[in-house]
């Protein structure tokens, strides 16, 4: 056990923007855009924005209430409220920090490469043979490498000094290149096809369960939520935080940058006329499609899609700090290890596991499919039944400085019973959707 007190964020605001900055990440631009393409748009927008409400925001409140209540990372913090039986619950999370931020930094590492590269030369040539050519092999390996490098470095520098400073700085960028983003998109000719198709809805596609599945698994991998890294963020709190009206502003953050970027997106392929390219939507649409709108924009693209690509990289440096900081806030506690050696060692392990998804998209398709969506909604359910039903001091504690709030008995209830059965609906199609990826793959 490490015998220092334990660190502590800066400033509210530090807390609120490392969160925001935990949350906003890939799953904004690259995930959330490609999922809207698929399952009808604005559709797709209403049932998300429902499950953000009724899942994500509970679980959220719920990840803050343990890990603040405990100043724990998540073995100890759920043996602190559950007993030790919960521990394992904790191994889990790390498991899905070690394989999440393995393949997360690996499409980190392409869009470095797009950032800087597009930069110097520019976005011409042939989109699929470049996007082929930089997301597999030895470069997509190397440029993962000097991702996970930098996160290393933040994430070692501590929580006030690395992670609380990288975020003040970054993340009023990122919101300022979005918003510059989408009014310049506003201004292509064209770009009224791109809303359009944004939200234009056939409300039938709504009521199927794979686009209830999508939004669920949706909302959790963008709100950073199910494995417990919400909960190592609050462990650095003071009880002074209202904890509810905090994740009302960071889930309505995060939602704001998902719903900004599509206003950046559509209109750019839309007004291009690469619409057809965006409803065969998948894994690399972001990362072909755009660039061919950045190369037919003329000497604006270069600028243009430098900003995209570089609030792109921001946003995943901050994500994937926090998924680092899970892995090593345990080995701190746990192990009694120096943060700077936890760091070091947790980095290394987790870039030699990206290697593989760096050499070849479908291994990091199925990283991301058994731990961004089946590890993520697993640990959410068993969060909501710790919370809800285990936890007996999970209401006092959401109330400490949080005088007044009337709506705890509802954050209850949602946790003891609406969470539970949604969240077990969307395991089970996971699961059978998981099972066939890696029946698939073993094919
Ligand atoms: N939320 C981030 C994104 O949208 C990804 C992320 C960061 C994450 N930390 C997480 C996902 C923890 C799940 C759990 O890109």
């Amino acid at each position: 056990m490490s015998e220092l007190p334990r660190e502590q964020w800066g400033s509210r605001l530090g807390f609120i923007l490392a969160a925001v900055g935990s949350a906003v990440g890939l799953g904004n631009m690259w995930r959330f855009s490609y999922l809207a393409a698929e399952n009808g748009g604005a559709a797709f927008l209403v049932l998300y924005i429902a499950m953000v409400a009724l899942v994500g925001l509970p679980v959220m409140l719920a990840e803050f209430v343990i890990g603040r209540g405990s100043g724990r990372s998540p073995m100890q913090a759920l043996a602190h409220f559950g007993g030790n039986g919960w521990r394992p619950l904790g191994g889990l999370f790390i498991a899905s920090g070690f394989v999440i931020l393995a393949y997360y930094s690996v499409i980190a590492g392409w869009t470095l490469r797009y950032a800087i590269e597009g930069a110097v030369a520019g976005f011409g040539g042939d989109a699929e043979a470049t996007f082929g050519a930089v997301a597999s092999g030895t470069p997509a390996i190397l440029w993962h490498l000097v991702f996970m490098a930098i996160t290393v470095f933040v994430v070692a520098g501590g929580v006030k000094k690395g992670i609380e400073r990288t975020a003040l700085i970054l993340m009023p960028l990122l919101f300022a290149i979005v918003i510059g983003l989408a009014i310049y998109a506003s201004t292509l000719d064209g770009a009224g096809a791109g809303y359009t198709y944004y939200f234009d809805t056939s409300f039938a596609e709504i009521l199927s369960a794979d686009v209830l599945k999508d939004a669920a698994g949706q909302a959790f991998f963008s709100l950073s939520l199910g494995m417990g890294a919400m909960l190592t963020f609050a462990s650095y709190l003071s009880r002074e935080n209202h904890l509810p009206n905090e994740s009302v502003f960071i889930a309505g953050s995060d939602f704001a940058v998902a719903f900004i970027a599509g206003l950046v997106v559509f209109p750019m392929v839309f007004a291009f006329g690469l619409g057809d390219a965006v409803s065969g939507s998948t894994v690399g649409a972001l990362f072909i499609t755009l660039p061919t709108a950045f190369s037919e924009m003329g000497g604006a693209g270069r600028v243009v899609g430098f900003m995209f690509f570089a609030s792109l990289v921001v946003g995943a440096l901050t994500s994937a700090i926090s998924l680092l900081e899970v892995v090593v806030s345990s080995a701190v506690d746990g192990l009694g290890w120096g943060r700077r050696s936890a760091a070091i060692v947790a980095g290394c392990a987790i870039a030699a596991l990206g290697i593989p998804a760096a050499w070849n998209t479908d291994i990091l398709g199925l990283m991301d499919q058994i731990a961004g969506n089946f590890f993520l909604v697993a640990g959410g359910l068993a969060l909501s039944v710790f919370t809800g039903w285990i936890m007996t001091e999970a209401m006092e504690e959401a109330g400490v400085g949080a005088p007044g709030v009337r709506w705890f008995g509802l954050w209850r209830g949602l946790l003891r019973f609406v969470v539970p059965v949604i969240l077990s609906f969307v395991l089970y199609h996971t699961a059978v959707d998981t099972w066939k990826a890696i029946a698939g793959f073993i094919r």
